[in-house]
């Protein structure tokens, strides 16, 4: 494994024969960056197999593999690591040819320090840019593999039938739906689907970001725009052109950069924080949230006008307990998934937990279906996952809190839950045995056999008795 940057300072690695030209160009990089050395091309692509390293300045005339080689070794095995070269003045044409075959810029020897200092950090800026479009382009393929099921609902087919729609159109999506339904993914494929691939997917989570910085962080600022902006900020929204910016939890917008937001959109123009200077911007929104707009336009925090302008291609994800055919389905793949993860070999699951997950409320949809999956797989040891597997508070009904039913109705719904809950964990533990159940919890038979029925639990736990 390659070891790990320290303490997040970018890397740079010198290759360099002359020793005084190493550490003169040491000393002026270290302030800022990590820096490695190497005296010849071979130990320095050593280093860069054992290292994480974000750019080399690499001398041209080396002992041994001279640099045009190794440059051609880099380039073609490592796509995010920048080259500049070192060169001295009547190397020129080489320089050029270096730049030819993908270095990113040139030093002569006699260089001023600025220039290397200000050439060094935008190559890493470069790169560091770079890497995340490999990292996105990476996710955008595995979303393309099976990795994303659409299941057979009708809903679905008609959410799937809406993306290919609206693929290469530019127009707003407003994705709702319960935490956990696949927003976010859905933000991801439907941005996968336009044509060009290397377009930016930027991702901004509204109740992520603390409250006075939400417009410095999608609008960018200029330097010493307040306290704190030591430098220059380039803001999501410049950093999506002609991408997708993707807008989560939309509702925690507050209400003041409302208005700029909606310009942003409308106009496609934007300034940075402390800027007058109008920037244009071609980028696509997709906004989701969890939470009832409608009712934060009533209650005044959210504007009207801004809604109507997301919601142009509304998708609305169901939850996962309404579409409880799609649970197979999902939990195969998550099986297979944790599987390869966990180097594990479990064929998947009887009628009697695929039941059970059927029968779950799953709050945290399909994301706590793929947690419990994880961790079933995580510490399984039979080829087939069945009821006893599930823990019990996944399929023992709970109150939803959401759910309108009058006082008296809760507190009856609250002892049925409970005394379920208590009646399947009892026995559970005394076996699945009825008797010796009903002696635990110090009732007669007959009276457990009768709340069995009331309670609903021979239905689940049907396989076990
Ligand atoms: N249809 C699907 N097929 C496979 N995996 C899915 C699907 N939908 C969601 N997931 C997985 O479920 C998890 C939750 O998805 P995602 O983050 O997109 O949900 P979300 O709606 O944005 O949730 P939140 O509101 O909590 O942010 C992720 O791990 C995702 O990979
Ligand atoms: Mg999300």
């Amino acid at each position: 494994m390659k070891s790990h940057q320290k303490n997040n300072r970018p890397v740079i690695l010198l290759v360099e024969d002359d020793e005084t030209m190493g550490d003169t160009l040491e000393t002026i990089l270290k302030k800022n960056y990590r820096v490695i050395k190497a005296s010849d091309g071979e130990s320095g692509l050593e280093l860069v197999r054992k290292t994480e390293v974000n750019l080399i300045l690499l001398d041209i005339m080396l002992p041994g593999m001279d640099g045009l080689e190794v440059l051609k070794i880099i380039k073609d095995q490592y796509e995010d690591i920048e080259v500049i070269i070192i060169t001295v003045i009547k190397e020129i044409d080489t320089a050029v040819r270096a730049i030819k075959l993908g270095a990113y810029d040139y030093v002569t020897k006699d260089f001023d320090y600025d220039i290397v200092l200000n050439l060094v950090a935008r190559a890493i800026e470069k790169q560091e840019d770079k890497k995340k479009l490999l990292y996105f382009q990476s996710e955008m393929k595995q979303l393309f593999r099976k990795d994303f099921v659409f299941g057979t609902t009708e809903k679905m087919k008609e959410i799937y039938s809406t993306i290919q729609k609206v693929a290469n159109l530019q127009s707003t999506v407003l994705i709702t739906g319960e935490s956990g339904t696949g927003k976010e993914l859905i933000a991801r494929m439907i941005h996968g689907q336009t044509d060009d691939l290397s377009t930016p997917f930027v991702v901004a989570n509204l109740a992520a970001i603390p409250k006075e910085l939400v417009e410095s962080t999608l609008f960018g600022h200029e330097k010493g725009s307040f306290t704190g902006a030591h430098k220059q900020h380039i803001g999501k929204f410049e950093l999506a052109h002609k991408g997708t910016l993707f807008l989560d939890e939309i509702t925690e917008l507050p209400y003041d950069l409302q208005a700029k937001l909606l310009r942003a959109i409308q106009q496609g123009e934007i300034e940075r924080v402390g800027s007058k200077k109008v920037i244009h911007v071609d980028v696509r929104i997709i906004a989701a949230t969890n939470k009832g707009l409608k009712r934060a336009i009533e209650e005044g925090i959210f504007r009207e006008d801004l809604y109507y302008r997301l919601n142009v291609i509304p998708i609305n994800l169901p939850p996962l307990r309404e579409r409880t055919e799609d649970i197979p389905l999902l939990a195969d793949l998550f099986l297979k998934k944790y599987n390869q993860k966990f180097a594990k070999k479990i064929k998947g699951f009887d009628e009697s937990a695929l039941k059970a997950l059927a029968g779950c409320h799953w709050q945290g949809n399909i994301r706590e279906l793929e947690n419990l999956i994880e961790r079933l797989v995580a510490i399984g040891e039979r080829e087939i996952i069945s009821l006893e597997d599930i823990p019990l508070e996944y399929y023992v009904p709970f109150l939803d809190a959401n759910e309108e039913v009058s006082k008296e109705d809760m507190l009856k719904k609250a002892c049925m839950a409970f005394e379920r809950n208590l009646i399947l964990k009892t026995m559970e533990k005394a076996k699945w045995n009825r008797k010796k159940t009903a002696r635990i919890l110090g009732i007669p038979l007959s009276t457990l056999k009768y709340k069995m029925t009331q309670l609903n639990i021979y239905e689940t736990i049907r396989t076990k008795i």
